[in-house]
């Protein structure tokens, strides 16, 4: 059975997936990068005896400890909702093959949850030296929950060795090669860099908002919180790694292949260099920098985590799980493909198209249903993506060599998939919304003719 998708109105499914998963990693990593800059200004404040870094670590802990995970579970539930409803079998998919990754995330994320509220509930009741642990407990978990989420997302677009060993039956090592994917290790780097730069931001932001600091007191911990964002050097070389590890089709897009790609690309590399550059200046000025300022490299590091999470989710089509699962829902295996080209696809969507309305229904109506079963993955009618202009003015046999050869036309798109009659009442639906349609009489258009050596 083809799984239902949830239809969103004009911004699409996938668009309303990239805006809440956005805010999710953002904050994610955001938690996981404070936990660090949390523990180590701790250890730091305790070893040196500095009175004003702990008293900095303790006022701010509520912001950089306690709100984030909470923002962040919060989120994080948003995102499997979001994601079981417009990609039902691909979250499916994940939840079986990664059974034991969940649990083992779960874990930590508890480990994460129970060290958190004890770190912020005890300042005054465990030893400093206690509470320090507790402080690094809560880093680790934070940290270690990215380190398994990150083997899942991975996966995702580089699957490696994960489905030969599937075919051989060799569960376990099919689970660890696609754990530890091609893509793992500088996708790892790459986000606890990140997530590093984010939390030395938040630091520089909350700073303002702490009532008796004077200005002396905010350059000292805003000096600190700006070595976080250092390691964003780290990120052009770790970068390169990353896209030598990615197969050649979905690696060209970022770099001209697809200007969407490209510019969300560089928006994501100009924003991390600039903010490198800044906390470089401050700490070789022992600059202060202002909440305003602050703010502008909190909105920069969203624009650039958003963007470089943007041309991730893109360079992935026309799969969510490469080479095994097509954005559209249907799996890239031959039984499956052979099964829904000659059944058809609306047999086995019954939600959309129902059993007893499918016999009676007019070429333009079971258009209209082919494309609401694999279509709507990826655009709306005319919305965001939508496909009424981007068949304007196309004629009929246009609209069906282009649907012959819709993966051809352009890459980032699976296969049509379904009987000759759907693709002919998929022709019918898309020919209808353009506006021009009228003009153009429908014609009958011999097979032959769009055979490889035929006419066109
Ligand atoms: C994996 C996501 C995805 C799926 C599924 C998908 N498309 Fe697309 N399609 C795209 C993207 C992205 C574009 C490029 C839009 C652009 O260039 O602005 C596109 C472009 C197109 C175009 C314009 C091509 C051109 O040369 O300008 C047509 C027509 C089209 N899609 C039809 C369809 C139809 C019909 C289906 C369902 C059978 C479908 N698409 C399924 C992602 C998808």
């Amino acid at each position: 059975m083809h799984y239902p998708a949830l239809s969103v109105p004009q911004i699409g499914g996938g668009s309303l997936i990239a805006i809440v998963a956005i805010v999710h990693v953002f904050i994610a990593h955001f938690a996981v990068g404070a936990g660090i800059l949390n523990a180590v200004a701790e250890t730091l404040a305790r070893r040196r005896g500095d009175a004003l870094l702990l008293r900095f670590v303790r006022d701010s802990s509520k912001v950089l400890i306690l709100i984030p995970f909470v923002l962040g579970a919060v989120t994080g539930v948003g995102i499997w909702f979001t994601i079981a409803v417009v990609a039902p079998r691909a979250t499916s998919m994940l939840i079986h093959n990664f059974v034991w990754g969940w649990a083992t995330e779960w874990v930590f994320f508890f480990v994460e949850i129970a060290a958190g509220y004890v770190y912020y509930y005890s300042w005054d009741k465990l030893s400093p030296r206690r509470h320090l642990i507790v402080g690094w407990i809560y880093a680790g978990a934070a940290w270690m929950s990215l380190v398994v989420i990150n083997g899942i997302i991975t996966f995702m677009l580089t699957t490696g060795r994960w489905q030969s060993l599937r075919a051989e039956g060799r569960w376990d090592a099919a689970f660890w090669y696609a754990i530890l994917n091609p893509t793992y290790w500088p996708s790892l780097v790459l986000r606890t860099v990140s997530a590093l730069a984010i939390a030395g931001i938040a630091a520089c932001v909350l700073v303002h908002f702490l009532k008796s600091y004077t200005r002396d007191d905010r350059i000292g911990i805003i000096r600190l919180a700006s070595y976080f964002m250092l390691p964003l050097l780290l990120m052009p070389p770790v970068a390169v790694w990353y896209f030598f590890q990615v197969p050649r089709f979905p690696r060209d897009l970022p770099f001209g292949g697809s200007i969407a790609m490209t510019m969300f690309f560089l928006f994501g590399g100009v924003c991390s260099a600039l903010i490198f550059l800044y906390a470089l200046g401050v700490i070789r000025r022992h600059e202060h920098v202002s909440l305003g300022s602050a703010l502008m490299l909190l909105s920069m590091a969203f624009v650039a985590t958003g963007s470089m999470e943007y041309v991730r989710e893109g360079i992935r089509k026309p799969y969510v799980i490469r080479g095994y699962l097509w954005s559209s829902g249907i799996a890239d295996q031959p039984a499956e493909l052979a099964r829904l080209n000659g059944e058809g696809i609306l047999t086995h969507s019954p939600w959309i198209a129902p059993a007893d309305r499918l016999a009676r229904a007019d070429l333009r109506t079971r258009g209209e249903w082919v494309f609401k079963a694999e279509c709507i993955q990826c655009h709306t009618v005319d919305g965001v993506n939508g496909v009424t202009p981007l068949v304007y003015g196309w004629n009929r046999e246009m609209l069906d060599i282009n649907i012959r050869y819709l993966h051809r036309l352009k890459g980032f798109m699976p296969p049509f998939i379904g009987t000759d009659a759907e693709r002919d009442a998929l022709a019918e639906y898309l020919f209808s919304l353009s506006p021009t349609h009228h003009e153009d009489p429908p014609i009958a258009i011999p097979v032959a003719a769009v055979q490889p050596g035929g006419r066109p």
